[in-house]
């Protein structure tokens, strides 16, 4: 169905109800009021099924060395309703269709004294609410420096929360879940237990923040389309349960430079009582703005496999040589280095990569250390470290391109740019081009360390501005990013879809790094996957490290069954096999599974799902009538039940199930599995156990 669009103001609200508005959603299970206190402050109050959910909400901004901040002394101008829906189509996606239907309430303020205007729009939904700031271009308010954004959203209760701590630098952190009251007594300890980072308040956590309350309603709160703007994390009054935005600030402590007309980002509350619907829910990608990329053909869901894990192990390196970190002493020749012997990215190796893709029908193979600089990349003079153009003596880009093309492969380039932000825009232009000649059309791209320019922090506006202009200058050259450590996404892969895969959380990576909680990826979809997809780097099949390291004892704390459930819960257009091929060859049953599941989707069903506990899901692939299902689980061994009434009517299909065997173990015995198979239709149940740290995979196969 071609976009149905139908935008009708219907009405303009008489003048003596101003002060006090009320809007429904569509379905009218949500109401949403707004109105002015005594004192002119804006505030929003949220119902869901007459309950109410979010308790009235102070609205407004604190400037900079400004004589009056935009927090109160406002009277209402007018209040705009109207309405909209339609359907638009993705490039890729969890579906292909994705509905955007919401009631809107524009309410336009003006402020005593100073006379400047600002407008609240208000989007209702029938799964949440969105709302955001905006500055229309006026005489009194044309330059402003925020100080602070004072948004607040407030709890009825002492929520269930799945939080971490609202860094401005990482989101690389296991998640701790506590009632609100406990996060200021949790919050040292789940700081410690990662990071390297800093800048702190005490109850400060992050978004996607998912809670549930006593009575078992669903309240997740983020933002949408995060553009020109800082990152916002929560801070929490834990006596009254009320969080206040918390923007990050830039190397002098300001939060956001802005110049009329301007809007802030959405704030986003996605409500239910089925933790099915959170998953479900479309009002990030939908409060962004369409596609801006007029031809997407070349914009390619990409399945791939990588010279990768054994450098995260520390069985191979990224460096080329152990003879130098002194590009600071001008040894930069690197051709006249001794090689270390670990160097992965070197050609022969390479190529049997490329053999193994190809033999296993991958789209393309990433390479990691490729290029000149990895001896240096730590470095507190990193400014220059990488020019992202000049490989190592060992690697001959032309040779792999050459020779990946005669397999059918594509290759994926690596930008490694250490947080030196400036320093890629310096070779951007020539880094993208260099991609273009030799064959590449996707980089993942990387911001490891502390930024450069100093005191700039990874999600300050500035470095913001920063990944924006990445992904759109890529986009000229038909190249689709993969960013990691840059911000976590707020939905503009709706507006900008080559943007195919953002790390910023925990991936993977962290269980060769002493490991992630079990229930790691029974939480991320109801965060960190709010706002799109992450490339969480599923597949490991080999869970004790010290068999690729012996010097790494760190454990995969997942079983094998749930690493395959992964490539159906942790939704990606980019889907790795994370694992070296010779443990992929120890298990070439279960890597079946990984084979065949495809990395585009018709349409997503939510089976199950409980955050921290568990997650069910199948999907349609978009090129067939087959059905994949996956399932993460907990800490906790369950049995997951679940019926294929999404499967065809009259039709018959073949299941391939692959499950934990029933001594299986995160811990102890993780790579105990079984395949099964069953002739199923749409009227089958099956009831699965799952292991501590488990879960299952299904491909459903039509038989005609
Ligand atoms: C951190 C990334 O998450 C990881 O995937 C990458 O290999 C290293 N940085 C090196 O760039
Ligand atoms: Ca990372």
């Amino acid at each position: 169905m071609n976009k149905i669009k139908a935008l009708i103001v219907i009405f303009l609200v008489s003048v003596c109800t101003l002060n006090a508005q009320e809007l429904k959603s569509p379905s009218g299970n949500f109401t949403m009021k707004f109105s002015l206190l005594q004192d002119g402050t804006p505030t929003y109050q949220l119902f869901y099924q007459n309950k109410e959910v979010i308790k009235t909400s102070k609205l407004g901004l604190e400037l900079k060395n400004d004589a009056k901040s935009l927090l109160n002394d406002f009277k209402v101008v007018s209040a705009f309703p109207a309405a909209f829906n339609e359907i638009w189509n993705t490039v890729w996606g969890e579906e292909t269709q994705i509905q955007n239907h919401y009631n809107e309430l524009a309410v336009r303020l003006k402020q005593n004294g100073t006379e400047r205007e600002m407008i609240i729009r208000f989007r209702l939904f029938n799964d949440g609410l969105g709302f955001r700031y905006e500055f229309p271009q006026q005489k009194n308010l044309v330059y402003f420096v925020i100080k602070e954004e004072r948004t607040e959203f407030a709890m009825t209760g002492d929520h269930k929360a799945f939080w971490i701590p609202g860094d401005y630098d990482t989101q690389e952190y296991d998640y701790t879940e506590s009632k609100l009251s406990e996060i200021r007594g949790l919050f040292k300890k789940a700081v410690t237990d990662n990071a390297s980072q800093q800048q702190f308040s005490e109850t400060g956590v992050q978004t996607s923040l998912m809670m549930k309350t006593a009575d078992g309603i669903y309240i997740n709160i983020h933002e949408a389309a995060l553009i020109n703007y800082s990152c916002m994390s929560l801070d929490l009054n834990d006596k009254t349960f009320v969080f206040q935005s918390h923007l990050t600030p830039d190397a002098k402590g300001d939060k956001g430079y802005m110049q009329a007309p301007c809007v802030s980002p959405w704030r986003t509350m996605v409500i239910s009582n089925d933790a099915r619907a959170i998953l479900a829910s479309r009002m990030t990608l939908n409060l962004n703005e369409p596609c801006k990329i007029e031809d997407t053909s070349w914009i390619k869901p990409v399945k791939y496999v990588g010279v990768w894990w054994e450098m995260i192990t520390g069985k191979s390196s990224w460096s080329y040589t152990n003879d130098f970190p002194a590009i600071q002493l001008g040894v930069t020749d690197y051709s006249k280095a001794k090689p270390n012997g670990t160097h992965a990215a070197n050609n022969k190796h390479v190529k049997e990569y490329i053999d193994f893709a190809a033999l296993h029908g991958f789209d393309a193979v990433l390479v990691e250390g490729w290029n000149e600089g990895w001896e240096d990349w730590f470095g507190q003079s990193k400014d220059y470290v990488f020019d992202f153009v000049t490989p190592y003596p060992d690697f001959n880009v032309q040779e792999i391109h050459a020779y990946a093309k005669s397999k059918g492969i594509k290759m994926i380039m690596h930008h490694e740019t250490s947080g030196s932000v400036r320093n890629y825009e310096r070779h951007m232009d020539k880094a993208y081009q260099f991609m273009k000649d030799n064959g590449y059309d996707a980089v993942k791209s990387g911001y490891v360390g502390n930024m450069l320019p100093r005191g700039e922090h990874h999600y300050s506006q500035w470095i913001l501005n920063h990944y924006q202009y990445a992904i759109e200058k890529a986009a000229d050259y038909k190249i689709m990013v993969n960013a990691h450590e840059a911000v976590r996404p707020t939905g503009i892969c709706r507006t900008y879809p080559n943007l195919i895969g953002n790390e910023s959380a925990r991936g993977t990576e962290f269980q060769a790094f002493g490991g992630s909680k079990p229930n790691h990826t029974t939480i991320l979809p109801f965060t960190r996957l709010m706002g799109g997809p992450m490339d969480y780097t599923p597949g490991i099949f080999e869970m004790d490290i010290a068999k690729l390291n012996p010097n790494n004892n760190s454990h995969v704390n997942t079983t094998l069954a749930n690493q395959l459930g992964l490539y159906v819960v942790m939704y990606s257009p980019l889907q790795m096999a994370a694992d070296l091929p010779e443990n992929y060859n120890r298990f070439l049953d279960a890597f079946q599974f990984i084979k065949d599941v495809p990395v585009e989707w018709a349409k997503s069903k939510y089976l199950e799902a409980e955050p921290g506990y568990y997650i069910t899901i199948a999907r349609k692939d978009k090129n067939s009538n087959n059905w994949f299902v996956g399932n993460s689980n907990g800490t906790t061994p369950r049995t997951s039940a679940i019926t294929l009434d999404f499967l065809e009517k009259g039709k018959k299909y073949e299941a391939t199930i692959y499950a934990d065997a029933a001594d299986a173990d995160y811990k102890n015995n993780p790579q105990a599995y079984k395949i099964s198979k069953q002739k199923v239709t749409n009227k089958t149940i099956l009831k699965l156990r799952t292991a501590a740290g488990g879960g299952y995979a299904i491909s459903i196969v039509e038989v005609k």
